[in-house]
């Protein structure tokens, strides 16, 4: 089981909330372009302060960039055996590099539509000491971490919707195009936490034979 696996779905679809799930049963690891990002822009480097400015607008990131990313990425030794893309392909040139250097086996579409979106994001906290990813009414954190929750910067209602416009413009065409490849199975991400896990698990199971 050498391929990768792609998470897609619009901004807030739960991506990284289930992200977890596929990584206990593959192995396989969690390889979050939005993250890698967010590390670079703390990290005061000179792709992270041009990145930001993209990221704060709700805007894509130039390809180039994240390709670049990607490459680098896929040379570290965990990366041999596939890995769960989380957040990337968001553009079709960016699906096509990808297929120039690894083997995509599945793309699992977490489907929300926009109204639920914008609930989801604007309520999301993160663990800036554990990456755990919370809700405040949907997925609230336990009582002892909530004073270090932080709210990232991008998830205001405004960017949200600059997001949700991106994904529509940029990205949702992808589901097209890797569903011609038969690679794309779509999970209904519009049911409680839980559910959708289970759904994603399933389709794991189905197309990466685990
Ligand atoms: P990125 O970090 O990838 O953000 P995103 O795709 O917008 O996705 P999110 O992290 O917002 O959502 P998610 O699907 O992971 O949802 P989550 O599980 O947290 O990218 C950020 C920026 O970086 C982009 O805007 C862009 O500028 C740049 N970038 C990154 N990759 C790029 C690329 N490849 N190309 C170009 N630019 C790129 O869940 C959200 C909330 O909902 C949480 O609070 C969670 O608790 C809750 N929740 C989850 N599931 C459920 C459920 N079933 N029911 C109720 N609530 C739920």
């Amino acid at each position: 089981m050498s391929g990768s696996i792609v998470l897609f779905g619009p901004p807030g679809a739960g991506k990284g909330t289930q992200a977890g799930r596929i990584v206990d049963l593959t192995g396989k690891p969690q390889v979050s372009t939005g993250d890698m990002l967010r590390t670079a822009v703390k990290a005061g480097t000179k792709m992270g302060a041009e990145a930001k400015v993209y990221m704060d607008a709700g805007l894509l990131v130039p390809d180039s960039v994240i390709i670049g990313l990607i490459e680098e990425r896929l040379t570290q030794s965990d990366a041999v055996n596939g890995v769960l893309f989380d957040g990337f392909p968001r553009t079709i040139p960016q699906a096509e590099s990808l297929a120039n250097i690894a083997v995509v086996e599945s793309v699992i579409s977490i489907e929300v539509p926009d109204d639920a979106i914008v609930e989801r994001i604007v309520g999301r906290r993160m663990d800036p000491e554990t990456g755990d990813i919370y809700h405040i009414t949907f997925n609230p954190a336990p009582s002892e971490v909530e004073s270090r929750l932080i709210q990232r910067k991008d998830d205001t209602e405004d960017t949200v919707r600059a997001r949700l416009e991106a994904y529509h413009t940029q990205t949702a065409p992808l589901a097209a195009w890797y569903s011609e490849r038969g690679l794309l199975i779509s999970i209904d991400g519009n049911q409680p936490i839980n559910q959708v896990g289970d759904a994603v698990e399933d389709a794991v199971r189905t197309t990466m034979s685990v």
